[in-house]
């Protein structure tokens, strides 16, 4: 599927992930109750009743394969006949893709770097859920889209067994987007939070992704990307949840962050390569409810803003070289729930007051100066610096 077709329903879920392998088995499975006529290009087909499974094996290197479901099927000894949904030319083993409404799992084998690129896709609309997990390789997530299409699809899009893509419908530029240059429509937004989509990056993100600007969730976990955040990044501003953890992402944290994800509520970068300060614009996140930047080589001071804002019940800050003092209003904050500033170059006195909101908070490995009197009353506090007693029994953490 290309980026172009991407930016069509303008998917708000984008899970990605990449496994190293040859010739590759799937195995096919209908978790439905009902009888389901399974279909792989290349591969043909098979009837697969409730549990019943299906192993194809394809060549390395193979590219622009579709696996779906078909429903509502007659075939005769032959092989031929039709189905309501997903039928290739009446054919039980199909040659070609399946007719509209269907779910679609799209793979290419043996890509860049050798690496494999899979997802689920909603492009040619929905019949049957699905899900797609590797299930050997380095990558261990899987995609699924098993929302309730056909329960909720607009009218105008309803097929018999399944919910049509707006594209079939229409057939116009507004909804095919065939132009490139196209916003959403009410019947993409229906897809919103129901679809999700995978696909074919290599080590950077692709700035055609900027182009989302729908895009809600960005789940990029894990995925063996680098190098820097696309500047495109910036128009994604209805981004609500981040999580692009333990890839190897460089450069400053973009200043975009703050100043155009503004509906974001949970950011989860830990584990990449930053560099830097924490930009200043994040101070402009007013829903944050999660900030995690946890081990991504940060500098600089702990910024005093960050108790601005009202919503964090979770930050993560630890494994950094923060250096400076600790507000003296942090532990005030009003939603305070998790607080981890451990294994920085903070300094300074530790803030005597704290909220009883604030239940978990660890703050081993820095350099504070330390009164013992004082700390022993603050209750979130499991631990401190080795030299210190943390004031729970079991200490948990060490340094
Ligand atoms: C993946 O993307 C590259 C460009 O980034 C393109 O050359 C290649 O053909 C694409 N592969 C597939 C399977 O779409
Ligand atoms: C990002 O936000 C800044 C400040 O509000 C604004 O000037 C800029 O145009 C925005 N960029 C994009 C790509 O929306
Ligand atoms: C941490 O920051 C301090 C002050 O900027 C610097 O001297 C030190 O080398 C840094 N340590 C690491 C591990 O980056
Ligand atoms: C907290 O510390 C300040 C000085 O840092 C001190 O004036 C105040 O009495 C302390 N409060 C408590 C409850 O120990
Ligand atoms: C810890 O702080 C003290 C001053 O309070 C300073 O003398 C010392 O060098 C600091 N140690 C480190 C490792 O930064
Ligand atoms: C530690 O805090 C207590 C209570 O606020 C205060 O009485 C005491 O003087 C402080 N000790 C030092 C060394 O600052």
């Amino acid at each position: 599927m290309s980026l172009k077709s991407l930016s069509l329903f303008s998917f708000p879920f984008i899970a990605l992930c990449f496994t190293v392998a040859n010739a590759a088995t799937f195995n096919i499975r209908n978790n439905c109750p009902y009888t389901v006529w399974a279909a792989a290009v290349p591969g043909g087909g098979r009837q697969l009743d409730g549990g019943g499974t299906w192993d194809i094996n394809v060549n390395p290197g193979t590219t622009g394969a579709r696996i779906w479901g078909r429903t509502n099927c007659q075939f005769d000894g032959a092989g031929r006949g039709g189905c309501q949904t997903g039928d290739c030319g009446g054919l039980l083993q199909c040659q070609a893709y399946g007719a509209p409404p269907n779910t679609l799992a799209e793979f290419a084998l043996n890509q860049f770097n050798n690496l494999d690129f899979f997802d689920i896709s909603l492009v040619d609309g929905f019949n049957v859920p699905m899900e797609f997990s590797p299930t050997s390789g380095s990558c261990s997530r899987g995609i699924r889209c098993v929302a309730d299409i056909i329960g909720q699809c607009p009218n105008e899009l309803k097929a018999p067994g399944g919910c049509n893509n707006p594209c079939t419908v229409y057939k116009t530029d507004q909804y095919c987007c065939n132009s490139g240059t196209c916003s959403a429509t009410d019947l993409s937004r229906f897809f919103k939070e129901r679809g999700l989509a995978v696909n074919n990056f290599s080590g950077t993100l692709p700035p055609e992704l900027g182009k989302l600007v729908n895009l809600e969730q960005l789940d990029i976990e894990s995925c063996g990307l680098g190098g820097e955040i696309p500047l495109t990044f910036a128009n994604l501003e209805n981004l609500q949840k981040v999580r692009a953890s333990d890839n190897a992402f460089t450069g400053k944290i973009p200043d975009f962050v703050g100043n155009n994800w503004t509906k974001l509520t949970s950011l989860r970068f830990e584990g990449n390569s930053f560099e830097g300060p924490i930009p200043s614009s994040l101070a402009n996140l007013a829903s944050l409810t999660s900030l995690i930047l946890r081990n991504v080589l940060l500098t600089g001071i702990l910024p005093s803003y960050i108790t601005e804002l009202h919503s964090l019940k979770r930050l993560d800050l630890s494994f950094n070289n923060l250096t400076g003092t600790i507000p003296s209003d942090m532990f005030m904050m009003g939603s305070l729930k998790y607080l981890f500033l451990g294994n920085n170059g903070l300094s300074g006195p530790i803030p005597n007051r704290t909220r009883e909101i604030l239940i978990t908070m660890n703050l081993v490995g820095n350099n504070f100066t330390l009164n013992s009197s004082n700390i022993r009353l603050l209750p979130g506090l499991e631990c401190l610096q080795r030299s210190f007693p943390c004031s729970r029994a079991a200490p948990r953490c060490t340094s």
